[in-house]
């Protein structure tokens, strides 16, 4: 799967934000091990701190689609308001909690990939329980 397949996912979800509030729209596409794409856009909600971001719908929809299938190889995250949009600290743990391996952010000059080590280094995670 190349990159640019994900990151299209990831631009295409952005066009169905639902960001009243913010006006900030955010796609993301997670590519699991087994090859297969999940998106999720941000869902806003009149009482703020319920608004949903990207990445934690996105992986919703993953959990959902195959109880199988849940290891995470990357997420790419795009957003027309931002370049580059990366994962905010809660988005981050939940991507974590499924063995994400790369966060791929799109920036002016193209796509920048980080080991998700560097997004979140000395990660609580499942193992630690
Ligand atoms: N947001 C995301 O969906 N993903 C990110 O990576 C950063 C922020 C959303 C949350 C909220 O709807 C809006 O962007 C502004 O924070």
């Amino acid at each position: 799967m190349d990159l640019e397949t994900v990151m299209g996912a990831a631009r295409d979800a952005s066009r169905s934000a639902y960001a009243p509030y913010s006006n900030f729209h955010v796609g993301a596409a997670i590519l699991t091990e087994d090859g297969t794409i999940h998106a999720g856009c941000n869902v806003e909600n009149a009482s703020y701190g319920l608004s949903i971001c990207a990445e934690r719908n996105a992986a919703a929809a993953m959990a959902l689609a195959n109880p199988e299938g849940r290891e995470i190889r990357l997420v790419a995250v795009s957003s027309l308001d931002a370049s580059p949009c990366f994962p905010c600290g809660a988005c981050r743990q939940v991507l974590r909690e499924f063995g994400c391996k790369e966060v791929v952010v799109e920036g002016e000059s193209g796509f920048r990939r980080y080991p998700f080590e560097e997004i979140l280094p000395h990660a609580f995670g499942p193992k630690g329980l």
